[in-house]
């Protein structure tokens, strides 16, 4: 009986041992349970995840260890350590997981892939995007085109001049489509209604799927085998069929191109994909191949379209939070610009106190307060970073959001301050620690568009309207939700023109 006792408790101490062991030189963090590893703690942090990893980072450090079931996930808040992640070769990859194999059906996209597949498409994609106008004046007539129509929204919501603009507007219907469409004519020279059913499901889509994605791994990450045997522990067949709604629309619209097709004529992005692809029809090395161009076209709809939608919402909330602000970009935007025309892209160097507000709004927001994880499992062997080791499997979370609120870093990080952007001349100024868009190798491959779409819709409305609370409502609260990505609760605000 003694025997079989000490048996037990030996096996028993064994068990905890091996399975709450770190690897050596692991980033200080939490302690690790046996199986589940810190999946408890990391689920707890529920749907802002940068708060508590801010948390986090008070208690064990800039660069913190913890365990997702097995994987470890380093999380990384200092400016020095996600500038050196971000630059570095061997950083470079995405996390790799039986849940990526799923989505990403083996590697494709360029989101979610690594290596030199990776490099090679984002190469040839934002080659391709800049030839076809992404960021260039070309494609600022469909932005002021869709600014018209958000404008026709809000007369029609607010009840107009008939009923004196007196209806509060809820900011989150008006804006859904602004940027999405502009990114979409570069990718299949189409634009939508604000108001097409299919394409308000496909954008709630997206945020579903946003809100799915936990920068940590969720369960099905975390225990693979439990997608197997308990399916409905994981979300992995919500998620696949979210995703496959967005590719079956994508494939529709590459058929629809391949049916008036001109390879001399190439009209966006989807035709000149389909030329590279037909030219490697006898290649059986290429990467260029139509099931390539659907998953390269779901990333950048995944990634481009809920950033801007949020960044642009978050500007209207700032906006009626700091009426200070909003008046002195009007007197800005009245002295350059007058009220006669729509800013255009060429105002933007002469508009210094507008272009401080946008960054001011990217930094307090940070709508993708995590960036998207990266991970050195493509290198050759452990990275090591800042003295400590980081496992090949390891998901790095790079806290931008940590950053942009550093007291150390920034003098009342908490307060709404375009100034701090502006040199005592009022000059645009560079600040080394804003990095909204991330850093280095994977870098937002959309930023210039996003930054041009930014300045055309927010100079618009900024220009168009007295922008204010609602007479007898609440001031909205600067609370936000998401995940991923991160949003202000719903508001509502009184657009009225200023003549
Ligand atoms: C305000 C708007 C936007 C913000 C704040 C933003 C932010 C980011 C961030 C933080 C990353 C991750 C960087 C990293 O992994 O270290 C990223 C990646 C990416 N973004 Fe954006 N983004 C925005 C708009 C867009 C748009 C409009 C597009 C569409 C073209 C886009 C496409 C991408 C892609 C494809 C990647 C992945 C790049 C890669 O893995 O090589 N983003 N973005």
């Amino acid at each position: 009986m003694i025997i079989e006792l000490i048996l037990i408790l030996v096996t028993i101490t064994l068990f905890w041992y091996f399975n709450t062991r770190k690897p050596d030189k692991f980033p200080p963090g939490p302690p690790k349970w046996p199986i589940v590893g810190n999946r408890l703690q990391l689920k707890s942090w529920g749907a802002l995840p940068h708060l508590a990893m801010g948390e986090a980072a008070r208690r064990y450090g800039d660069v913190v260890g913890l365990f997702s079931g097995k994987i470890p996930v380093v999380l990384v808040s200092s400016l020095e350590a996600i500038k050196e992640v971000s630059s570095r070769e061997d950083f470079s990859a995405r996390p790799r997981s039986k849940l990526m194999e799923h989505i990403d059906q083996g590697s494709f996209g360029v989101l979610w892939i690594s290596g030199e597949k990776w490099k090679d498409q984002r190469r040839f994609t934002l080659r391709n995007l800049k030839d076809l106008g992404f960021g260039k004046r070309s494609l600022e007539g469909i932005a002021h085109e869709e600014l018209e129509a958000v404008f026709a929204e809000i007369e029609k919501i607010s009840g107009g001049q008939k009923e004196r603009w007196s209806h509060p507007v809820p900011v989150h219907d008006i804006l859904g489509t602004a940027g999405i469409n502009v990114l979409w004519h570069i990718i299949a020279g189409k634009r939508y209604s604000h108001t097409d059913p299919y394409l308000q499901k496909l954008m709630s889509n997206v945020k579903l799927l946003i809100k799915m994605t936990e920068p940590g791994g969720g369960p099905a990450t975390a225990f693979p085998f439990l997608t197997k045997i308990l399916p409905f522990l994981s979300n992995l067949q919500k998620i696949l069929k979210l995703r496959a709604s967005l590719q079956n629309f994508i494939k529709q619209e590459i058929k629809k191109h391949r049916e008036s097709f001109d390879g001399d004529n190439p009209r966006d992005f989807i035709d000149t994909y389909i030329n590279e692809v037909d030219k490697n029809r006898h290649n059986h090395q290429t990467w260029y191949e139509e099931k390539q161009l659907v998953m390269i076209c779901v990333d950048l709809f995944m990634a481009g379209s809920d950033t801007t939608f949020n960044s642009l919402t978050f500007s209207m909330l700032y906006m009626i939070l700091y009426p200070e602000v909003l008046s002195k970009v009007q007197e800005e935007l009245d002295k350059v610009v007058g009220r006669d025309r729509l800013p255009s892209l060429e105002d933007r160097p002469s508009l210094p106190y507008v272009e401080a507000t946008i960054n001011e709004v990217l930094r307090l927001s940070t709508v993708a307060p995590l960036a998207v994880p990266h991970s050195p499992w493509y290198a050759e062997k452990d990275a090591e970073l800042q003295g400590y080791i980081i496992p090949k499997n390891s998901r790095v979370i790079l806290n931008l959001h940590a950053v942009h609120h550093d007291p150390k870093i920034w003098v009342d990080p908490q307060n709404f301050r375009p100034e701090r952007f502006l040199d005592k001349n009022g000059k645009l100024i560079k600040h080394e620690a804003f990095i909204p868009f991330g850093a280095g190798k994977r870098q937002c491959l959309g930023e210039a568009l996003a930054r041009n779409n930014l300045f055309l819709f927010f100079s618009g409305l900024a220009q168009k309207y007295y922008i204010s609370v609602p007479e007898g409502h609440p001031t909205p609260s600067n609370e936000v939700e998401g995940g991923l990505t991160v949003v202000p609760k719903a508001f509502e605000v009184r657009f009225q023109p200023r003549g």
